[in-house]
């Protein structure tokens, strides 16, 4: 690739930059050679001759058909088509829908697909299947917290069998874009801020979704999204632009998605946002050459809702023109909008688009057509829609006990921890507009999730308590100058429930629940934000703080003198600066799910131990944002090196803030449990490494450090024990600290284990000028421990 044909794909921001990448860009394409096919099925001959022998019948209309899909139920996207897609898909010019749910909606279809048209090739049904189908699960951001892959495997696994049974063989998730910044509402649908937890689950995802074999009838095709660095969108505001180095982006962000790929993710989603001035989905340079040539992507890409046609607001071009630079960059299919449909044929025939690109793209659609089985199983059978069985309830109840960090349990004069309550607890009040709100419980995604199942933890306290337990809704979730929320209707076109809606008198229900507190010993106050309009996406806020007037409600209660407990529900770090100083107890719970009043009673009363940690930082002060631990060194770090740790007031010419500390609030990885854990230093099985010795170790291990790890509290307890990395003499500056290593360990009372962690070519490497991934002589500093701030040490050095 040449530096013209690099500056048109990728704008670099700085000329340095430019000639470095396409040193990169030339090596990369060269390696296409021995290209890796992460996924055997797609790559495999029997199922390319089919391909190859149905492809050679198709008109070019047939074949641009295919490049089509349309939402025939609800819209999850803004101006969604109303056509007549019976007759479209009877003429073969509709490949794909999304948004029909349900084996009478989706046989309805289909049989028009198989019985009607010249080559009866299988509509592909794709559906947003985020946390859980039927069975709503934790949403994504809490089941990183839970730091263990194993739970998204299981989630994805029920999604997958609870869609498919629906008719649904195709899901939009995971969604593995690094979110950095809590101001984006998206967060709630990622693994967090951090490229080694994101990679872990994002691999994890796709196994439970795909189980490595997409003919069982139980297994779905994922769709990785949103490709490539959403996340990362400038000043945390939807689907803005992204700007930032290619080291940064294939260091950082590209991470979870390549993880993805390797694990044999059959779809990828193009995101909205532009890379660098050059939209992301009309990106030959991720779409092409990253994610086809250097990583072997077989699979077909699906732009986001609209976001072909949206190429004409970033003013690349008019529609036709837009159409082609998506298609020729390496979309496959057009989600909603339907330029593909228009445009590209004429072109074709106009001698625009060689013919060629349109087979590839089909080629790749029909690909996962097969592999699916969806040639020999077309239909579905109606079963049962929502399988409430007792062990579903189960597995969603224990994924949310899994995933809720303890983050502060303050002894209380008199008192003690307030947590664990003991069952003997005589009055409780629970307090707060998410106290009693099952729709709330859910979390936003929960498209096909039906609240009615939900437990809130008013009914889950008082099968505990019953009338020891006093409630007061407190205030909703909006008020005042929210009113035009009043009006809010969900993006997946439901209703805000009831009790997210502002209620006419709050200082009145502040008061009820202030004499409310007074009658009881204890107060636990259920506060947070509310899912529609407030998370997900298009769900930024400049405010991270509760809505509506619950700051306020819990100031009242917290004046009571009353203990209080806070838990807190939302699908992002909110900025919990108040209640950090003056409330002893916080219980981040996230949206738990259907099972969410009985997974939180268990762990308040301690019959589960919180072992979650934090997957992204919590702010003390919005401004502070985009906060996270691995920040860059600066020359004048405001605390040593680490400019994470507390700031240190009074020095002048630091990078730090004036007005308030540089560290998070609570710092990623933090999570506290009712017991306690504490750590050897840690040893490295070998002091000096030679490079070339860990340059040839790819995923082996070349070094492993250890750490012995006891609980030495009274009760059983599980710990995340945590490494990090810091690389302190490399050619390009690296991160303070990186996260290189985790395992969730359970430990009885008094019980000590040796824990291990492997460190080879893929922990040690990093991306240097040339944005080449590679490790160089230097020293590691390693630490381990329980969260981001751990102080145990050693070191490990890499020699020439
Ligand atoms: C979202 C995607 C989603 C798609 C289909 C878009 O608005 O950005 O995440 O998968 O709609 O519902």
């Amino acid at each position: 690739m040449t530096t013209e044909c690099f500056r048109k794909l990728y704008r670099p921001l700085s000329i340095g930059l430019v000639a470095a990448s396409c040193i990169l860009a030339g090596s990369a394409a060269s390696s296409a050679q021995t290209k890796p096919t992460p996924n055997r099925q797609l790559a495999s001959p029997e199922l390319n001759a089919r391909v190859e022998a149905l492809l050679k019948k198709m008109t070019l209309e047939e074949k641009v058909g295919q490049l089509a899909q349309f939402a025939a139920g609800y819209a999850t996207g803004p101006g969604a088509s109303n056509l007549r897609y019976d007759d479209l898909v009877a003429k073969g010019q509709l490949g794909s829908m999304l948004n029909v749910v349900g084996a009478e909606a989706t046989n309805h279809y289909q049989h028009i697909a198989m019985e009607k048209t010249r080559l009866r090739i299988p509509i592909l049904f794709g559906q947003d299947v985020i946390h859980g189908h039927r069975t709503t699960f934790p949403i994504p951001l809490a089941i990183a917290a839970s730091w263990d892959p194993e739970a998204a495997e299981l989630v994805a696994r029920y999604g997958a069998k609870e869609a498919r049974a629906d008719g649904i063989p195709w899901v939009f998730s995971p969604m593995v874009d690094i979110a950095r910044d809590p101001r984006w509402g998206r967060i709630i649908e990622s693994a967090g801020e951090d490229p080694y937890l994101g990679s872990a689950m994002a691999r994890a995802w796709v196994k439970g979704y795909q189980q490595d074999d997409l003919s069982k009838p139980d297994s779905v095709a994922v769709s990785v999204k949103h490709f490539a660095a959403y996340g990362a969108a400038i000043a945390g505001r939807d689907y803005n632009a992204v700007e930032m180095g290619e080291a940064t982006l294939r260091q950082v962000y590209l991470k979870p998605y390549q993880a993805a790929v390797e694990a044999g993710a059959a779809t990828v989603m193009s995101s909205f946002n532009s890379i660098n001035g050059v939209p992301a989905t009309a990106n030959p340079f991720t779409l092409t050459q990253i994610l086809r040539k250097e990583w072997g992507f077989d699979g077909f890409v699906v732009s986001d809702w609209g976001a072909v046609s949206e190429l004409k607001n970033h003013s690349i071009g008019d529609g036709p023109t837009v159409a082609r630079k998506a298609l020729e960059a390496g979309v496959d299919m057009d989600m909603e909008g339907n330029l593909f449909g228009t445009v590209i044929a004429d072109q074709v025939r106009a001698g625009k688009i060689p013919e060629g690109v349109v087979d590839e793209a089909v080629r790749r659609i029909l690909r996962v057509k097969f592999a699916l089985g969806l040639f020999e199983h077309p239909y579905v059978e109606q079963g049962p829609v929502y399988d409430a069985t007792p062990e579903r309830r189960a597995a969603a109840r224990k994924v949310a006990e899994e995933t809720f960090v303890l983050l502060k349990n303050d002894p209380v004069e008199g008192v003690g921890t307030i947590l664990p309550l003991t069952k003997k607890a005589a009055k409780v009040a629970l307090i707060g507009p998410m106290a009693d709100n099952q729709k709330e419980m859910l979390g936003a995604w929960a498209v096909t999730g039906d609240p009615k199942f939900a437990i809130t933890l008013k009914t889950a306290l008082s099968e505990r308590l019953g009338d020891r337990l006093l409630y007061a809704p407190g205030c909703g979730l909006l008020a005042g100058e929210d009113a035009n929320v009043l009006k809010a209707v969900s993006f997946t076109g439901g209703t805000a429930s009831a009790a997210s809606l502002p209620v006419p008198d709050d200082a009145k229900t502040i008061e009820e629940a202030v004499l409310t507190a007074k009658a009881a010993d204890v107060a636990i106050l259920a506060l947070g934000e509310p899912t529609d309009w407030f998370e997900g996406e298009a769900g930024s806020r400049v405010h991270l703080g509760f809505t509506g007037n619950q700051e306020k409600l819990l100031e009242a209660v917290v004046g009571t003198g009353k203990p209080v407990i806070l838990v807190v529900l939302a699908g992002r770090p909110l900025e919990l600066k108040w209640a950090a100083g003056h409330v002893p107890a916080i219980l981040e719970a996230w949206s738990p799910g259907v099972e969410a009043g009985h997974a939180v009673a268990d762990v308040l009363f301690g019959d589960v131990n919180p072992s979650g940690k934090l997957p992204a930082s919590f702010p003390r002060a919005v401004g502070q944002e985009p906060l996270y631990y691995a920040q860059l060194p600066t020359g004048r770090p405001a605390h040593g090196d680490l400019s994470h740790m507390p700031h240190n007031a009074g020095e002048k010419f630091m990078s730090r803030y004036v007005d308030e500390e540089n560290s998070a609030l609570f710092a990623f990885g933090w999570g506290l449990s009712y017991t306690r854990f504490s750590y050897t230093k840690p040893t490295v099985n070998r002091a000096e490494v030679p490079v070339r010795e860990v340059l040839a170790s790819g995923s082996k291990s070349v070094v492993t450090v250890g750490v012995d790890v006891t609980n030495t509290g009274s009760v059983a307890g599980t710990e995340v024990v945590q490494l990090y990395i810091r690389n302190t003499a490399a050619s390009v500056e690296q991160p303070v600290r990186e996260l290189k290593g985790f395992a969730r360990v359970t430990l009885a009372a008094g019980e000590t284990k040796h824990v291990e962690f492997p460190l080879g070519f893929n922990e040690l490497s990093f991306y240097n000028a040339e944005s080449k991934e590679t490790v160089e002589p230097t020293t590691y500093d390693i630490w381990v421990g329980g969260s981001s701030l751990a102080t145990s040490e050693a070191s490990v050095t890499v020699v020439e």
